[in-house]
């Protein structure tokens, strides 16, 4: 059976959240357990610096999401799990990637448009605060997801954008220096809850509005008693519509406990005793994970050990594949012959050694010209094992191949000169090494 690749990053700028937990995390990990699926999960630190200055925080952030994937049941032995900075041929491929993108293609994308449309609606310069990191956002992330062929790249719509752009640096490059890269495609799952934050609206950093995945117990029970409401009593029926509190039950419990919450709603339970409920049924999804996760923090070691192994298991392919990449493109040892060079230089006719039995039993072997001139001629040997060696010598020998002519095996023919022998041999030495 084909594997299908699974790739995708998390950026590093904050602290996993119940929504990142229902919205990626626990879906990842899921998807990580099927037979046929191959996972590349790694944690977006290059990606982290364009959005975040804060050294300590990019480095807290590493810790608690890669902590967080862990205590959620990531299996690193199962996924390539690792840091996007550990891997310096991301940054190489990046440039790669970035002389084939056009300057056009990344002036369109959603996160720099919005930037410079809203300096401009301020009255600024356009490109006021925007960093060339931001602008370039788009062929990092390609390069992401090219390094290791993903197949699927699981992640939410406002990334899709990124997915075609790589897809169109992936084909840009293919066809300018042959068929390297796989061209990914975006798995949006729709079956995934987008969980609502606080105030009801989605659950973000940027909203304010989030509760960590993993608080404490009792700072856990005070943010969902701050999840906004309306102000109908208890005893009142209450609409499940556009009920923060109901869809964030929904994404941690069955469908039958989210019908027994839904009439809960009709009989008019209060809203303190619907909290509770959620509370409840929250903990009890995260507890087993909690202690999991604290003894992680507090041994930061064991992370990085398995970010670092997981680095070497990426690189075993990111390195040959970089390697592969920069001598498509002409970044090459000077000794090295281009591809299409080879490639030619194997359609011309080479010399070559002809071994043939006559009547007398015995083995033989001549050597011709690409032209079909005899250039050697040899006497019969008992076996062909014989006039195999005898030609695998003369293949090393080149110019010395005079002196086993001594032996009276060989013969040269009167009008062959030996540098003619010897040029042939070499021709034919060289087109093998190219080959291989
Ligand atoms: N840009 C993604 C986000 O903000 C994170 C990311 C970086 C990523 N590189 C990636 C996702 C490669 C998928 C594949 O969510």
């Amino acid at each position: 059976m084909s594997t299908t690749r699974f790739l995708t990053g998390i950026t590093t700028t904050g602290t996993p959240h119940l929504g990142n937990f229902v919205g990626s995390i626990r879906p990842s990990v899921t998807a990580s357990r099927t037979a046929g699926v191959e996972s590349f999960y790694f944690l977006a630190d290059y990606h982290a610096l364009i959005k975040c200055e804060d050294p300590v925080r990019i480095q807290r952030s590493t810790l608690e999401i890669a902590a967080s994937w862990l205590a959620a049941g990531l299996d690193p032995e199962r996924v390539t799990f690792y840091r996007q900075s550990d891997i310096p041929e991301i940054p190489e491929l990046t440039w790669l990637l970035t002389c084939v993108t056009g300057k056009g293609l990344l002036n369109r994308a959603h996160a720099y448009k919005a930037a410079g449309d809203k300096n401009a609606a301020a009255g600024r310069d356009t490109d006021e605060g925007v960093t060339a990191g931001l602008f370039m956002y788009p062929v990092l992330m390609g390069a992401d997801i090219l390094m290791f062929k993903a197949h699927q790249v699981p992640v939410g719509r406002d990334q899709i954008q990124h997915i075609e752009m790589a897809r169109d640096m992936a084909a840009s490059f293919n066809h300018l220096y042959g068929e390297h890269f796989v061209l990914p495609e975006a798995a949006i799952d729709d079956h995934v809850a987008t969980l609502p934050g606080l105030d009801g609206r989605k659950m973000s950093k940027s909203y304010d509005n989030t509760i960590p995945l993993f608080s404490a117990r009792e700072s856990l029970r005070k943010l969902i008693g701050g999840i906004l409401t309306d102000s109908r009593a208890p005893g009142e029926p209450k609409d499940v519509e556009g009920s923060a509190l109901f869809q964030i039950y929904q994404a941690f419990a069955t469908p039958e406990e989210t019908e027994g919450l839904r009439k809960a709603y009709a009989d008019g339970i209060a809203w303190g005793d619907a909290k509770q409920l959620l509370f409840e049924r929250i903990d009890q999804v995260v507890a087993p994970m909690r202690d999991q996760y604290e003894d992680l923090i507090q041994h930061p070691a064991r992370i990085e050990q398995i970010l670092l192994a997981g680095a070497d298991r990426a690189r075993a392919l990111a390195t040959p594949f970089i390697r592969e990449l920069r001598s498509a493109v002409g970044l090459r040892s000077l000794v090295q012959t281009s591809e299409k060079k080879a490639a030619k230089a194997s359609k011309v006719a080479l010399p070559s050694f002809k071994q043939y039995r006559e009547s007398d039993g015995k083995f033989y072997f001549k050597f011709m010209s690409a032209e079909g001139q005899l250039l050697l001629q040899s006497t019969g040997f008992d076996a062909p094992k014989e006039a195999g060696q005898r030609i695998a010598q003369l293949q090393q020998q080149g110019t010395s191949f005079l002196e086993t002519l001594g032996d009276g095996r060989l013969s040269l023919p009167a009008e062959v000169s030996p540098q003619a022998v010897a040029d042939a041999l070499a021709q034919l030495r060289e087109s093998r090494e190219n080959a291989a």
